[in-house]
């Protein structure tokens, strides 16, 4: 995986997650390069990590393990249920010095706290948040939220904690913020002595966008500050009819708010090309969880030529020059093989052969005293999906230069709108399907009180 030279920035981050203990959250606007950093510090750390995830494609993205699976956590609530470990999981749970967890925004305070009380009892220190394990997590809580818990969880939740952010969770007692009139913390008095400061690191440049108006937009978007006069331009400007696909050109992808939409539009371009409908059915082998959510592509991808399509994975297998495509490049198929699919990508055609996701799991080598990264599961299919539309869920964390964003009978989630247009490289590339309303501008209330709250450092201090 091949990452651009960090900026002083990243690297003022970099080596203070090398070079101290201190749990560090690192966040910033979408495409201050967070993910780029944790790419950066996978590679390059001299320290025994694991990186985990919230969920099996997020893990997947980072070439880590879930958080339940590499915990061996039960599912749903944990509260106070005893934990049990096996010998193997106590053993990997010992050979950690660094914890890296990615989308930490989906990381709920029950879960958060769970990590904590697993380490501790799997390191036989108990007094010491973690078991002494140091705590890196990357992540914007302005774009993706945990899934709200229901029905008894959602009780148990809202009895115990302030909220269900992991930032409420009980053993970040040394954040400020936290500490403030927390209604939560009687029954946890003994945590006090010795919970853990979470240290808030903000990557402050954005490397995604260029234009400084643009970016102002985006973050009045972020914060919900839209004036009128934002709000006029960029509906304004939005206010298009997307030009029709010109040969070669990179067509343009409609970002939607829910799955049903998404697959109707992608449906209907399908249905209205001509030629055949040619399945490419993925192989699956070892555990690799079930149900949609668990796959990182379409376990029968339908396709046609002509379809529009966005790549899943970055190009590797170009040595010495510059990738042909990455995780989000939009093209059009055509031509369809047994083995291959042909796509074209700004007038430039490239055979796409099936690629290979490797489901890891850490191991403890009792002869190196090491942890060791063995693939328990793959799952292969070519990395394409249909991409006349997709949800503004999945184009999380991706680079658009355009794009129609449809937020349809309204962005329904906080940040949802932040997310589709802060994929954008530039306001040129903007077309809406219908003008921003303002309560499409969603922010979550605790995490302005969060924000607002902790002592925050820029990364280079
Ligand atoms: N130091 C850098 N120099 C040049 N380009 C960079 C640098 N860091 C990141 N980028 C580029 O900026 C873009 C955004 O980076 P990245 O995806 O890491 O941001 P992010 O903070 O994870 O964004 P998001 O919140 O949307 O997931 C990418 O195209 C990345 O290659
Ligand atoms: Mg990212």
């Amino acid at each position: 995986m091949s990452t651009p030279p960090l900026s002083a920035e990243q690297e003022a981050l970099f080596r203070l997650i090398e070079d101290t203990r201190e749990h560090v959250f690192v966040t910033g606007r979408a495409g201050t390069g967070k993910s780029t950093l944790l790419k950066h510090l996978a590679w390059n750390t001299e320290k025994s990590i694991a990186v985990c995830a919230p969920t099996g494609v997020a893990a997947l993205n980072v070439e880590g393990q879930t958080i339940h699976s590499l915990f061996r956590l039960p599912i749903g609530l944990i509260a106070d249920q005893e934990l049990e470990q096996s010998d193997a999981t106590r053993k990997i749970l010992n050979a950690i010095d660094t914890l890296v967890i990615d989308e930490i925004s989906m990381v709920n305070a029950d879960l958060m706290d769970g990590i904590d009380r697993s380490l501790r009892q799997a390191r036989g220190r108990r007094a010491e948040p973690f078991g002494g394990v140091q705590i890196v997590m990357f992540g914007d809580p302005y774009q993706l939220a945990p899934v709200p818990p229901r029905g008894d969880e959602m009780h148990y939740i809202r009895d115990h904690y302030r909220s269900f952010w992991f930032f409420d969770a009980h053993v970040w007692t040394g954040t400020q913020s936290a500490l403030k009139d927390a209604p939560s913390l009687e029954g946890f008095a003994e945590l006090g002595s010795f919970g853990a400061t979470l240290h808030v690191r903000e990557l402050v440049d954005i490397h995604r966008q260029a234009d400084p108006a643009f970016k102002a937009m985006l973050n009045a978007v972020r914060h919900g500050r839209v004036t009128a006069d934002i709000a006029q331009i960029l509906n304004d400007t939005g206010a298009r009819t997307p030009p029709d696909p010109v040969d070669g050109e990179t067509p343009i992808i409609t970002l939607a708010t829910r799955n049903d939409i998404v697959n109707a539009i992608n449906r209907r371009h399908l249905d209205a090309l001509p030629g055949r409908t040619q399945t490419a059915n993925a192989e699956i082998s070892g555990d690799f969880g079930r149900g949609d959510a668990a796959y990182p592509a379409d376990v029968e991808l339908q396709l046609k030529v002509g379809a529009q399509v966005m790549f899943l994975r970055n190009d590797v297998s170009t040595f010495g020059e510059p990738p042909r495509w990455v995780n989000g490049t939009i093209g059009t198929v055509t031509r369809i093989t047994g083995a291959t699919v042909k796509v074209e990508v700004e007038h430039r055609e490239f055979d796409v052969e099936p690629a290979v996701w490797e489901r890891f799991r850490y191991s403890y080598n009792a002869g190196t005293r090491t942890l060791s990264r063995d693939v328990v599961a793959e799952f292969t299919q070519f990395p394409l999906r249909l991409a006349w539309a997709v949800t503004i869920h999945k184009s999380q964390g991706k680079t658009y230069e355009r794009a129609v964003v449809d937020l349809g009978s309204g962005a329904f989630a906080p940040g949802q709108t932040y997310v589709a247009l802060s994929r954008l490289t530039s306001l040129d590339g903007l077309y809406l399907s219908r003008p921003l309303r303002p309560s499409d501008i969603r922010v979550d209330p605790d995490v302005q009180r969060f924000m607002a709250g902790v002592v925050r450092a820029p990364a280079a201090s």
